[in-house]
């Protein structure tokens, strides 16, 4: 049995709580997308750790894989390896050797074209975009080819010159020690020897397939959240891959019906947050007229600002709650540090993708962190152009034309966690319940859990799909 944990909404959803969670009863975790541009969080007791790229997993001791479908940074794979076994763990983590290897004028580029770009997307920098280009543009440098020093030399002559001329004749800027070829193939042939010293790399696929096999239980864990979906999100404020349950298949070499007979489990944060442009419909902006962070076309833009007003009484009230929400659940990019934009539950979103990743359960965390707020709404629809629709648009620009209807719900107080998450759902609070089941009834899923707090404790469990 396979289990795939998936963000529903724009990241940040809490994925990396849930995967050491239900890691407990797998023996594989495995990342099937994205690179070191995640920021997964994982409490226990005392100790927090934060994760950009090796699977939530190793926390726990469990075998960890980075699937084909990632994009590895050797630089940041071998720091988070050190970090953790200064930290007294023993991780043992394999690499997938068709990953593609991030180089780091595949992060200069990714700086440049973000400063270049009227609407920059925001992204973490960390090259994932340029390394999923020459992905697609068959010019990348996989995993395997550190291995082999004539197979590593022979690409990086062909690729480095074109990206030197990239840098200095498309952006009309000096290449720097990113593109000196022999400084590369050193390091880079340097982590080969490495990778291939400490034995971690694996032909991904028939090794998960192996381990199934075996009886061993395989723990997915999908790196972003489905807004940032490259076919499914928000385009072009999206990350390069596919974090929807389709990209566990194509980033692990294994079937789709080994997927789909498994466990999906979408991960719902209580409220929206977003790190980056794009927009964000139920927004808590405190701006009318104006939407935050949301760049648009420059037309738009000008629109937007000849529509903004100064903060009126209600407006005010909306970036107080923001502030609040954000300071009470942390909300700072893991990665980045950049401040979370932050809004209410977004129904539409979530039904999006129910459907693109056909969950079979939700787990829905955050509850804490709306507690003691007089009222919480929840988006249920939107207005588009006049016509009522329950689901995501497929263009952005209708997304951001979007306005929301709202259902509100009496708030919940703020209480002992702790103590419920030890006796259970039905010690939380009659309102928080009311809220949870009218999204588990919306959404004609189940609710496998309830997060009331970022520690390993603090979860009500009502399924736990890996044992
Ligand atoms: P990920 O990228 O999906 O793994 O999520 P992040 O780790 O970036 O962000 C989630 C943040 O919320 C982390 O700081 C978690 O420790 C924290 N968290 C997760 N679940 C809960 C919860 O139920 N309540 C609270 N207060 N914090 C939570
Ligand atoms: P976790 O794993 C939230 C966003 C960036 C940017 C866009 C593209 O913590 O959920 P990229 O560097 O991937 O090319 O940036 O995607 N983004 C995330 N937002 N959480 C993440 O990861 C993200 N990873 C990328 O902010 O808008
Ligand atoms: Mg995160």
């Amino acid at each position: 049995m396979t289990v795939t944990i998936i963000g529903s909404q724009l990241g940040d959803e809490g994925k990396g709580g849930t995967v050491d969670l239900y890691g407990e009863g797998a023996d594989v975790v495995v990342r099937y997308q994205g690179g070191d541009n995640a920021g997964h969080t994982v409490v226990v007791g005392d100790e927090t750790y934060e994760l950009s790229l090796l699977p939530s997993g190793v926390v726990r001791g469990k075998t960890c894989v980075i699937g084909n479908g990632c994009v590895v940074n050797p630089e940041t794979l071998f720091d988070e390896l050190d970090a953790l076994r200064e930290r007294g763990l023993d991780p043992d983590v394999r690499v997938a050797e068709r990953a593609h290897v991030i180089f780091p004028y595949h992060r200069r580029l990714d700086g440049i074209e973000e400063e270049d770009k009227d609407e920059e997307v925001g992204t973490t920098g960390r090259g994932i975009g340029p390394t999923y280009e020459d992905k697609a543009g068959r010019r990348g440098i996989r995993v395997g080819d550190l291995l082999d020093e004539e197979v590593l030399r022979t690409r990086l002559e062909y690729v480095v010159p074109q990206k030197r001329a990239v840098v200095a004749e498309v952006y009309d800027k000096q290449a720097g020690e990113e593109l000196d070829l022999a400084t590369l193939f050193e390091t880079y042939s340097g982590y080969g020897e490495r990778l291939a010293e400490e034995g971690m790399t694996v032909n991904c696929g028939d090794y998960l397939q192996s381990r199934i096999d075996d009886g061993d239980e395989v723990l997915l864990e999908g790196a972003q959240g489905t807004l940032i979906d490259i076919d499914h999100g928000n385009y072009p404020f999206v990350t390069s891959s596919n974090p929807t349950a389709g990209g566990a298949c194509t980033g692990t070499g294994l079937g789709p019906t080994e997927i789909g007979q498994g466990e999906i489990v979408g991960i719902v944060k209580g409220y929206a947050t977003r790190v980056g442009s794009g927009p964000l419909p139920t927004e808590l902006a405190g701006v009318e007229g104006d939407t935050p962070g949301y760049e648009g076309s420059e037309a738009q833009r000008a629109s937007d600002h000849e529509a903004a007003q100064p903060l009126s009484d209600a407006g005010e009230r909306e970036e107080e709650l923001a502030t609040y929400i954000r300071d009470e659940g942390g909300e700072y990019g893991t990665v980045t540090g950049r401040p979370r934009r932050v809004g209410w539950l977004d129904l539409p979103v979530l039904r999006h993708a129910t459907r693109a990743s056909g969950f079979t359960g939700v787990v829905v965390g955050h509850i804490d962190v709306l507690a003691g707020l007089d009222e919480v709404q929840v988006g249920v629809s939107y207005d588009l152009d006049g016509t009522e629709i329950d689901t995501v648009p497929p263009t952005t620009e209708e997304w951001g034309r979007c306005s929301v209807n709202y259902r509100t719900f009496d708030g919940w107080p703020e209480v002992d966690w702790d103590a419920v998450a030890s006796e259970g759902y039905d010690a939380l609070p009659e309102n928080a319940r009311a809220y949870l089941e009218f999204v588990e009834s919306e959404l004609d899923t189940q609710l496998y859990a309830v997060g009331v707090g970022p520690g390993r404790d603090q979860t009500i469990v009502l399924e736990n799909p890996t044992t």
